[in-house]
């Protein structure tokens, strides 16, 4: 928690009455109904650093707070109060809930937070790009392809995540600006090279769009997005082979027909399971935040089955030095997905995690999904044609089943 605190118009070059800039006459007016007195009136609770009196035993904060304070019982009704600054603290977060979570801004945005920002410290490297998933549609194919761009470095793995951070979206961001920026260390890149970064769970976390601003405001979104039941299909399949107790013991069609009398945990898991397919909910929350132009919209099939095509539209996105995508992928029958190509007919495919085999969907899954995310999808195609982006073949698919 930050508290923030008001400043009273004396600071370290200030301490002695006669060397006050514009004299005593100034810091008067300022009491007297200026600055200092507008500020304590105006907010309901006001901190202060102010300096201890000096070897000249200046008393300047004292004779400048005392006057505040008589000035104030003078002429105003306000009721003064103090406290102790932690109860302080408590109050100003029960009145300003909004400010309990801090929010990071770029500290070398601001020349006078660049002065004091620590020379060992850097943040030229924050990622310029973002890749916010969601998750299962395809994100890891992404990130792996973007970094074989030579223009492009992503963030160190995570020992705990991998290669997603999932910084603006969990708990990790109260780890501060120090514990992202470990990520993407200058050594890393060099001065033509644009670091990324990919968390997938970025697409739908509440407080990430406004976060993410917050600290990279300049930043390219990229969202993927494939047919929302085959999303959540994928991403039911991909719990569950981890062993999750409620994927295990309920059916995909049990989980998503959940409904209000439903236990508990079923109902969180069916949310987990269908929110994210929301996508034109999801995609209005990051457009209140970023410009359209700042955002780009993947076709996640696309990337599936020709994936150079995809990455050429990107790469033209992202105004980066055109790479021949045909040239470096290859498609693995073995697989069913595209892979790296290595040398000879070798390919470097993702693991075992992704393109996995699992029986087709239920037709009456299918069924219940197309009619549970049929309004979404119009809304979906809506914000599309409004942002002048391509409809998706899938999504045509989609409506058209519907209609
Ligand atoms: P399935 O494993 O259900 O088939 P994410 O990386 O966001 O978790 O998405 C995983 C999905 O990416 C996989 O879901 C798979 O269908 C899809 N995918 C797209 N291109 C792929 C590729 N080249 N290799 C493996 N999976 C790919």
């Amino acid at each position: 928690m930050v508290l923030p605190r008001q400043t009273c118009g004396l600071f370290t070059h200030t301490l002695l009455l006669e060397r006050y800039p514009g004299g005593r006459q100034r810091l008067d007016r300022s009491i007297q109904g200026g600055e200092l007195f507008q500020t304590v009136i105006n907010n309901p609770i006001n901190v202060f650093m102010t300096h201890m009196s000096n070897y000249g035993n200046d008393r300047l904060a004292l004779y400048t707070f005392e006057s505040v304070v008589k000035f104030l019982r003078c002429w105003t009704n306000v009721r003064l109060a103090s406290a102790p600054p932690l109860a302080l603290a408590e109050k100003y977060f029960q009145l300003r809930p909004d400010e309990l979570n801090p929010l990071w801004g770029n500290p070398c945005d601001d020349i006078r937070h660049r002065r004091i920002w620590s020379k060992s410290k850097w943040c030229d490297t924050l990622p310029k790009i973002l890749v916010i998933g969601p998750q299962k549609t395809g994100s890891t194919a992404l990130y792996t392809f973007l970094a074989m761009h030579p223009t492009l470095v992503p963030n160190l793995p995570s020992p705990t995540t991998y290669e997603e951070l999932q910084f603006f979206n969990n708990n990790n961001y109260l780890k501060g600006l120090d514990w992202y920026l470990n990520f993407f260390p200058p050594s890393q890149s060099n001065n033509t090279q644009i670091t990324f970064e990919k968390s997938a769970t970025y697409f739908d976390g509440d407080l990430v769009p406004r976060r993410a601003h917050a600290l990279l405001p300049n930043a390219k979104i990229i969202a993927i997005l494939i047919s929302p039941s085959k999303r959540a299909y994928s991403w039911y399949q991909h719990i569950r082979s981890h062993g999750d107790p409620v994927a295990n013991n309920y059916t995909f069609h049990t989980v998503i027909t959940a409904n209000d009398s439903s236990p508990k945990p079923l109902r969180d898991f069916r949310n987990r399971c269908l929110n994210p397919g929301k996508y034109s909910h999801y995609l209005e929350r990051w457009l209140t935040e970023y410009n359209a132009h700042q955002v780009h919209i993947l076709d996640g099939s696309l990337l599936r089955t020709e994936p150079a095509t995809a990455m050429n539209t990107l790469q033209k996105f992202l105004k980066i030095p055109h790479l021949d995508y045909n040239k470096l992928l290859k498609y693995d029958a073995k697989k069913g997905f595209f892979c790296q190509a290595v040398s000879g007919e070798k390919t470097k495919c993702l693991g075992k995690s992704k393109g996995r085999i699992y029986p087709p969907m239920e037709d009456r899954s299918a069924k219940f999904l197309r009619r549970y995310y049929s309004t979404h999808n119009t809304a979906l195609s809506k914000l599309l044609v409004r942002l002048g982006r391509p409809v998706p073949q899938w999504l045509k698919e989609e409506l058209t089943t519907n209609g």
